[in-house]
């Protein structure tokens, strides 16, 4: 009788794949972020709300395995809308975030949400920040952003060869559209803070580059997955709707971004990365008027013919009502590495639970 053979075939990861490190998803969320309630750094009409306030109000709880995470659709509140900013307890270096979102805030006017890595430990922005998706008001397409110390200017050229073709094609290394390329936050031909930026495709550049990348469109589409790549040599974003081929590629147990084409935003050049992205956090949060979406300039672009109001922080105080669809339902969040060593996280979280009256999508 031959000996039972017990050689066990361990799956080997090729140089391009990942594993995952740390799944942030569903019961494992609440036990690993934080609730910030301090007051707004960018001067947002907004009171974030502490776990507390957040499972009283239902601001925070499960729609079935999904995390919810809204705003109060309710209140005429003079010192701003109650909302959450979620930031994570653990802190990455490099990897990959894959995030499949089912809804997003809506592209409300007076609205700004965001999912973002925030470098902590050190003055902002000298660890850096990279904000995955994020825009203001009824914007339709998101927006891609880095914001750094100095030194880190990104490439808005071509690659010269197009995918294996001979001749001179020239294909871009990204399908959006960068606004501005230095990422430094002081720049001096740039607006104060800015960073570099590239927005999604519009609607011109046509129907396979167009896609449902932010607000009521992307809940519309039941939303899809964001994937954020960050390796020492560049930063790259991509955005797959729930119906795209590559969806299942993405939420797969190991993605592979060199499977994927040509990603959304690409974010390399003269930048050593190592250098200005650091000890990064997951930041989720929904902000209102503010820095940016309830300056005048913004405002005035259409929400303030849209509401008829004049100010940002008046329609936002006065109008609970537009806010119902205002929440973030995401199914998946889990960061992966090259060289994954699983940390199963699923701690004694606080007592989350799910709102089965808010079982609605847009
Ligand atoms: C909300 O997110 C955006 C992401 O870029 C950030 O600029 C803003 O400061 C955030 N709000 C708060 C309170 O930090
Ligand atoms: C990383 O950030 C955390 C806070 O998020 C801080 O406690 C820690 O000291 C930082 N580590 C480094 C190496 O900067
Ligand atoms: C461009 O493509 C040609 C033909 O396939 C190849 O010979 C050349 O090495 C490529 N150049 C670069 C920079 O990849
Ligand atoms: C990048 O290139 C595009 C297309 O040529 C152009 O419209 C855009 O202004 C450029 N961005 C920067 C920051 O130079
Ligand atoms: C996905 O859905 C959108 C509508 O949201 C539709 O326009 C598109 O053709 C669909 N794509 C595929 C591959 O089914
Ligand atoms: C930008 O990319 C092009 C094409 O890859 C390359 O020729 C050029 O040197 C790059 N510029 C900088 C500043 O990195
Ligand atoms: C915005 O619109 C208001 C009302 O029309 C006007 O008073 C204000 O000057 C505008 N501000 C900017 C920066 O466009
Ligand atoms: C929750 O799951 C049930 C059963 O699968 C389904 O009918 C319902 O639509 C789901 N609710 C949400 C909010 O996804």
């Amino acid at each position: 009788m031959a000996l039972a053979a017990t050689t066990l075939l361990l799956p080997s990861l090729s140089a391009a794949q990942y594993a995952l490190k740390t799944d942030l998803s569903y019961k494992n969320f609440f036990s690993n972020f934080n609730l910030f309630s301090d007051a707004d750094p960018t001067h947002g009409f907004v009171q974030y709300q502490n776990y507390d306030e957040a499972i009283k109000n239902q601001y925070v709880g499960y729609l079935n395995e999904s995390i919810f995470l809204g705003v109060d659709y309710k209140t005429k509140d003079p010192n701003g809308r109650a909302s959450i900013r979620a930031e994570s307890t653990v802190t990455f270096d490099k990897g990959l975030l894959v995030a499949d979102i089912a809804h997003m805030p809506s592209n409300e006017c007076g609205t700004w949400p965001a999912l973002w890595l925030l470098g902590t430990g050190v003055e902002w922005p000298n660890n850096g920040e990279i904000d995955i998706l994020e825009g203001v008001n009824d914007y339709t397409r998101n927006s891609v952003t880095l914001h750094t110390n100095s030194g880190c200017m990104v490439n808005n050229s071509t690659m010269s060869n197009s995918t294996g073709q001979s001749g001179t094609t020239q294909q871009s290394a990204f399908d959006g559209w960068m606004s501005t390329a230095n990422c430094d936050v002081a720049a001096t031909d740039q607006a104060k803070n800015v960073g570099c930026s590239i927005m999604a495709p519009a609607e011109e550049a046509g129907p396979g580059k167009y896609l449902p990348t932010y607000g009521a469109e992307f809940n519309a589409a039941g939303g899809g997955v964001y994937a954020l790549e960050w390796t020492d040599q560049s930063i790259q974003a991509w955005f797959f709707p729930r119906n795209s081929t590559e969806f299942a590629s993405a939420t797969s147990a190991n993605p592979d971004p060199s499977q994927w084409g040509t990603p959304l935003a690409k974010f390399q050049g003269s930048c050593n990365i190592e250098d200005h992205f650091k000890n990064m956090t997951v930041q989720i949060n929904v902000s209102f008027c503010g820095d940016w979406a309830g300056s005048d300039v913004e405002w005035n672009k259409s929400c303030a013919k849209k509401t008829g109001v004049a100010k940002c922080e008046d329609y936002v105080r006065d109008h609970p009502e537009a806010f119902e669809s205002v929440y973030w339902e995401i199914k998946g969040l889990k960061w992966f590495e090259k060289t994954g060593s699983t940390q199963k996280r699923d701690l004694a979280g606080h007592a989350v639970s799910q709102l089965k009256n808010r079982a609605f999508r847009w």
